[in-house]
C-alpha cells in the first residue's frame, strides 16, 4: 500500500486502547503488520475488488461532514467488467485550524506513547493535525473492523491509508442511502428498523463498546422502499468502551435518548431509560 499521501511518520506512532493486549499494541512497528490491519477483515465480501490492476478513481463528493469528507470513489478493473465497485472515502480533514468536536472526553483512557505525537497535538501544529486526523481515523477503522467481525450492520471496512477509510458503499436503489431522519418509514418499517438497532446496540454493549454519537444522523437506511430496510450505523470514531472511559455511560444514555425520541416521534413509542436497561444489560 502506498503512503505517499501520508503526511506523518505511522511507524513512529503508536496508540494503544487499554483493552489492547501488547501484541495489538505493537501492530503498527512492523511494515507487514501496518500491511495486514490496513485492509478488511475475512471473510471479504464478494463485491470488493482486490486485483492489483484495479484503478481508483474518484466520482465526487458525498457528502461533506463536521470533521470529515466522503467521496465516492469508483475501483474497477479497465476492461473487466466483473472487476467493479463504488467505495465510500472518508478523510479526515488534516489542513484546517478547526478544532475536533471529539476532544478529552472520548479520548480518555486512550493513551499516546510518543512524546513527539503528544507534544505535536499540544500544539495543533500542522504534524499535530495530521496526528489528530490519523488518530481518529484509525480508532473509526479499528471500531468498523471490530463492529463487523461481531456483526454491527457497520459498513465493510476496506482499507486505510493515513486519514482515508474506504468502505462499502451504502446505498438506495441507484442513490446513496438516506439518512434516517430524512425518511418517512411505515410502522412495520418502524418496527423492523428498531429491532435492528436495538439487537446492534446489544451487540456493541456485548463487546463492551458504545458509539457514543448515535442519532438518526449517523444512521443510514437501505432499501428505503423494503418491507424491511436495512438498517446500517456509520461514523464510528468515538465510539467508547463501556469499562475504561467513565464517561462511556453518559455517551450510551445519550445515544439511547436520541434514537428512541425519533422512533417515538415517528409513532414506534421507545422509552429511553428502557433501552438503556436493555443495552446495559449486554454488558458482560
Ligand atoms: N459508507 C457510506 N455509504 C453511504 N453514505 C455514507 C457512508 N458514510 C458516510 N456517508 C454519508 O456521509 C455523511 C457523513 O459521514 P459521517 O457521518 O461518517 O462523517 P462526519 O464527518 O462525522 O459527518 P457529520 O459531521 O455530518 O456527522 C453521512 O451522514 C452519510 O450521509
Ligand atoms: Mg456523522
Amino acid at each position: 500500500m502506498s503512503h505517499h499521501s501520508s503526511s506523518f511518520d505511522w511507524d513512529n506512532l503508536s496508540f494503544v486502547f487499554p483493552s489492547d493486549d501488547l501484541a495489538e499494541n505493537q501492530r503498527w512497528s512492523t511494515w507487514d503488520s501496518i500491511e495486514r490491519l490496513c485492509r478488511g477483515p475475512e471473510p471479504r465480501p464478494d463485491w470488493l475488488v482486490t486485483s492489483a490492476a484495479a484503478i481508483d478513481t474518484e466520482l465526487g463528493v458525498l457528502k461533506t461532514g463536521k470533521e470529515a469528507d466522503v467521496f465516492l470513489i469508483q475501483r474497477a478493473v479497465p476492461g473487466d467488467p466483473g472487476q467493479y465497485s463504488v467505495l465510500a472515502a472518508k478523510r479526515y480533514r488534516t489542513s484546517n485550524h478547526r478544532m475536533f468536536r471529539r476532544d478529552a472526553d472520548y479520548t480518555e483512557g486512550r493513551r499516546i506513547r510518543n512524546t513527539r505525537d503528544t507534544r505535536a497535538l499540544a500544539r495543533k501544529s500542522v504534524h499535530g493535525r495530521a496526528v489528530e486526523a490519523g488518530l481518529w481515523a484509525h480508532a473509526e477503522w479499528d471500531a468498523l473492523v471490530r463492529l463487523t467481525a461481531a456483526g454491527v450492520p457497520v459498513p465493510y471496512p476496506v482499507q486505510i491509508d493515513g486519514g482515508e477509510i474506504l468502505m462499502e458503499y451504502i446505498r438506495d436503489g441507484d442513490d446513496a442511502a438516506p439518512r434516517l431522519h430524512q425518511t418517512r418509514p411505515t410502522r412495520p418499517q418502524l418496527a423492523a428498523l428498531f429491532e435492528q438497532l436495538v439487537q446492534a446496540m446489544r451487540t456493541m454493549a456485548s463487546l463492551g463498546l458504545a458509539h457514543g454519537d448515535l442519532s438518526p444522523y449517523n444512521t443510514l437506511v437501505a432499501g428505503s422502499d423494503d418491507p424491511a430496510p436495512r438498517l446500517v450505523i456509520i461514523d464510528v470514531p468515538q465510539t467508547v468502551d463501556l469499562a475504561a472511559n467513565p464517561h462511556a455511560h453518559e455517551f450510551l444514555h445519550r445515544d439511547c435518548v436520541a434514537m428512541a425520541g425519533w422512533f417515538t416521534t415517528k409513532g414506534h413509542p421507545v422509552d429511553a431509560d428502557e433501552l438503556f436497561a436493555d443495552v446495559i444489560a449486554h454488558v458482560w
